[in-house]
């Protein structure tokens, strides 16, 4: 596969796409060759349907069906945009242009299609080693012919990369991506995108802070927690509150003393894959979203490892918001940490709104799978922003209960709360009910759990391997919050 595409004005394309409806009658910029093989039996413009022909004169052309245009969806022009890719690699094509389409012609359908093709170059093998055979390194060149489509396109090629982004560092192993190696990335993103700052909270100054889940989930590691906070601020004089995103970042989850099982542990790099998407997304803010308004993104990083200095089920730790915890399941660690988060956005970012997000529980799988993150919120606005962000991004989120009901189950007996219900039931809501004795009333907070998302579903991705889910959602609210502010 080509391994990046480039939005770019290179004038002399190898191919020319069109894109076919079953309702409407083939565009005029069609080849004759183009038009006879479209009006073939065996060619019906259903979605994802691909035909190839070499007019006589100019670039092969490729028509795509999309099938019935007043069906026509963001997903159905992204999953035709993969299925495309996959045949434009086949033909190892290199610089591809789309014709003018009435019915692309907007924003979302040209940004569906960059990020296609985007997420379609990603190769999970990132570590390819002397037995593996070097692959071809291609950049793959687009443009659109039309204006609105065309915008969209270098909007979807901006994104898709932040995609990738977060791909790769959930994808790279745990010996390796440890806490310091995520602020290591973070510093990297700073660098490489104008706009950003980081500043990463690690050793004494955790002592100081009392980041006390950091403390204690990351002490029985060799490699040292680390809360890492990102900042976009477009005018640090006009005082605005900043939108909080908060990702879970475990890097390696054991378990703790309560120890996973064989099965149960591998796989859970994937672990830190709320903060890779928050670290992704603040990539589609600095170079496609620049939003109006400051966003601020703490990663609460740890690995939650087992040696004699091992935090125990039984201990009970104190928030620096004064809140008790017992800790009943070392395995509850992700609520641990995103807690010190959660306590330091609302204490000292003075946020407009807090999101989190996290692979929390298993919980969460059992009841939606890889269909929909659950989003737990008490907030109207905040549900109906994310609802329509699921919608438009293609990653959808359900509603879950967050209520006093589960608060209260939460209830400890030696202190203020326990991390985990023992025998209980409902997990993921408790994990979401956990969180919110962290955040202030006032501060609209929502808390959306992906742990069924961090890796593909096959149907939707050529390649098995991490989706990157989480940044096209986000971007896609930070998007229509800039819009509308
Ligand atoms: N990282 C896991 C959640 C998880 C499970 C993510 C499966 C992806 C796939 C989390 O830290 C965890 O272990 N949660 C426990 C919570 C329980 C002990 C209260 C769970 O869901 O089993
Ligand atoms: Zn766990
Ligand atoms: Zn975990």
């Amino acid at each position: 596969m080509f391994s990046s595409v480039e939005h770019s004005n290179h004038p002399h394309p190898d191919a020319l796409v069109h894109f076919l409806f079953t309702d409407k009658d083939a565009p005029l910029s069609l080849s004759d060759e183009a038009r006879s093989a479209s009006s073939r039996p065996e060619f019906n413009s259903k979605p994802g349907q691909i035909a190839q022909v070499f007019p006589s004169s100019g670039p092969r052309e490729i028509i795509v069906g999309l099938g019935d245009s007043s069906k026509l969806s963001v997903e159905a022009v992204r999953k035709a945009a993969i299925k495309l890719a996959q045949h434009i690699d086949n033909c190892q094509l290199e610089v591809i242009h789309f014709a003018e389409n009435s019915t692309l012609n907007e924003l979302k359908f040209g940004q569906a299609i960059g990020v296609g093709f985007q997420l379609a170059s990603y190769n999970p093998r990132q570590m390819p080693g002397s037995r593996t055979e070097q692959e071809r390194e291609v950049s793959l060149q687009i443009k659109a012919l039309s204006e609105q489509f065309d915008k969209g396109l270098a909007r979807g090629v901006g994104l898709g990369n932040a995609v990738n982004f977060s791909r790769r560092l959930v994808n790279t192993p745990p010996n390796i991506a440890n806490p310091l190696w995520m602020a290591d990335q973070a510093h990297d993103l700073s660098t490489r995108c104008q706009g950003l700052s980081v500043r990463v909270i690690q050793g004494q100054e955790l002592d100081e802070e009392s980041l006390i889940g950091h403390i204690n989930v990351g002490r029985a590691s060799c490699n040292p927690p680390c809360m890492i906070r990102i900042e976009w601020n477009p005018d640090p004089s006009a005082n605005q509150k900043p939108v909080v995103l908060v990702g879970k970042t475990v890097t390696y989850d054991t378990g703790g003393l309560s120890i996973k099982s064989k099965t149960g542990m591998p796989g859970m790099k994937h672990d830190k894959a709320g903060g890779c998407a928050v670290l992704g997304v603040m990539q589609a803010v600095a170079d496609v979203i620049k939003p109006n308004f400051p966003v601020v993104a703490l990663l609460t990083a740890a690995e939650n490892s087992i040696d004699a200095t091992a935090y125990r089920p039984d201990d009970v730790i104190t928030y620096r918001n004064g809140v008790t915890v017992e800790v009943t399941n070392t395995d509850a660690e992700g609520r641990l940490v995103l807690a010190d988060g959660l306590c330091w956005a609302c204490e000292i970012e003075n946020p407009e709104c807090v999101i989190d997000i996290a692979t929390l529980t298993g919980g969460v799988v059992t009841a939606l799978g890889a269909e929909f993150a659950g989003l737990f919120t008490e907030n109207e606005r905040l549900l109906t922003e994310f609802k329509a962000a699921g919608n438009l991004s293609g990653e959808d989120v359900w509603q879950l209960p967050l209520t006093d009901g589960f608060r209260d189950m939460m209830k400890g007996s030696v202190s203020d709360i326990v991390n985990s219900v023992p025998g209980g039931k409902g997990h993921a809501s408790q994990g979401a009910a956990f969180l919110s004795c962290f955040v202030t009333p006032e501060v609209p907070f929502a808390h959306i759990d992906m742990a069924g998302l961090s890796h593909t579903r096959n149907d939707e991705f050529p390649v098995d391997g991490p989706s990157g889910w989480g940044v096209r959602l986000l971007a896609q609210f930070l998007t229509a919050r800039s819009e509308n502010n």
